[in-house]
């Protein structure tokens, strides 16, 4: 065997071992560069064939050009062992498609918009509409319309944060009341929730910004029956199929007669004289109601002699709190996600 065929043989003997030893892409590439490549060995012996006599040149040649030949099919060989390999390891790999996930933190519906929905729902399913108006009202949608004059005493309880002399934040969902009827001949139908504001001190059943549902039914032949059986029908909704309502004199400039209105306390049931939700009474305060007074209806010209209805206002938060059995309504701004993840 000629000098060129032991080289060549020792060569492709340690390309073979480089290739078995390589464990990915890069190591095989690393050997053909270093054997196959242009400055590698295999083209450093090309070059010398220029120093052989001319006669033994083509012989040279070929026993090179053969033995890259194989080289080449060792290297693919080396590739598809490698891919193989690659796959198998990948196969091999076990997934327990029943392991417990990481569950993303999801968010929820705040406690106070959920029982503003459930309400509206409520008022919805019986032909009433959903309104929203204006947070800053004029002196005038939030009193006079409301038969509450510029000297009268009630203005003391409702008054607000003022931006002008005639333009203040509502402190209540009632300017509805005026905006409706403004806007739509009777008979009208509607609940208007939104955000309110009072010069309160903030406790635990006070916040100076807080959200009321108002609801307004005006038609002929409205009386108090009607108002006193859609809200025992609203409690039930919220609060459970045993609740009921009653109702207390009380007194709004716009209502005639006025009234109190409560629910059954949802978690005693009246049976717990301890009870830290209703103080032992078995009843719970959810805001103000009565028979729209004849000179608001006459104010946005519906003839009072035609034309009667009802309405009402009760804080929103103060039906979380029910509903929630909840010791503080500051709880409901605090933003607590431990708080709010337990009523999701
Ligand atoms: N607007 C009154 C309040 O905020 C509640 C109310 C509404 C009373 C509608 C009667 C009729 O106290």
């Amino acid at each position: 065997m000629s000098e060129l065929a032991v080289t060549l043989d020792d060569l492709r003997e340690r390309f073979r071992t480089a290739l078995e030893a390589a464990s990915d892409e890069r190591a095989l590439d690393e050997a053909r560069v270093a054997y196959l490549g242009r400055s590698g060995e295999v083209t450093q012996l090309r070059r010398a064939i220029g120093a052989l006599p001319p006669g033994e040149r083509p012989t040279a040649g070929k026993v090179i050009n053969d033995a890259v030949e194989r080289m080449e099919a060792e290297l693919l060989g080396a590739r598809e062992r490698l891919e193989r390999r690659e796959l198998e390891t990948e196969l091999a790999q076990r997934i327990d498609v029943t392991f417990p996930s990481i569950a993303p933190q999801t968010g929820s519906i705040d406690p106070v918009r959920r029982l503003i929905e459930e309400t509206c729902a409520y008022f919805r399913g019986h032909g009433f509409a959903v309104v929203v108006g204006p947070e800053v009202e004029p002196d005038y949608y939030n009193f006079d319309a409301l038969n509450i004059p510029s000297d009268h005493p009630a203005r003391e309880g409702f008054d607000s944060f003022w931006i002008t002399q005639s333009l203040l934040l509502r402190p209540h969902t009632s300017p509805m009341q005026i905006r409706t009827m403004q806007q739509h001949a009777p008979p009208v139908a509607v609940v208007a929730p939104g955000r309110c504001y009072r010069r309160d001190a903030v406790d635990a059943r006070h916040l100076f910004q807080f959200n009321q549902i108002e609801g307004l039914l005006v038609a002929s032949g409205i009386n108090f029956g009607h108002l006193k059986g859609m809200l025992g029908g609203m409690c039930r909704a919220l609060f459970g199929p045993e609740q009921k309502v009653r109702f207390r004199p009380s007194f709004f400039p716009f209502t005639e007669p006025s009234a109190e209105v409560d629910t059954t306390c949802p978690k005693c049931h009246a049976l717990a004289a301890s009870c830290n939700m209703c103080g032992g009474s078995g009843w719970i305060e959810l805001g103000g109601s009565g028979m729209v007074h004849p000179n608001v209806l006459r104010d946005v010209g519906y003839d009072p002699k035609l034309y009667s209805g009802w309405a009402f206002g009760f804080g929103a938060e103060r039906l979380a709190l029910i509903r929630y059995e909840v010791d503080d309504i500051r709880r409901f701004i605090a933003s607590d996600p431990d708080f709010l993840e337990q009523l999701s």
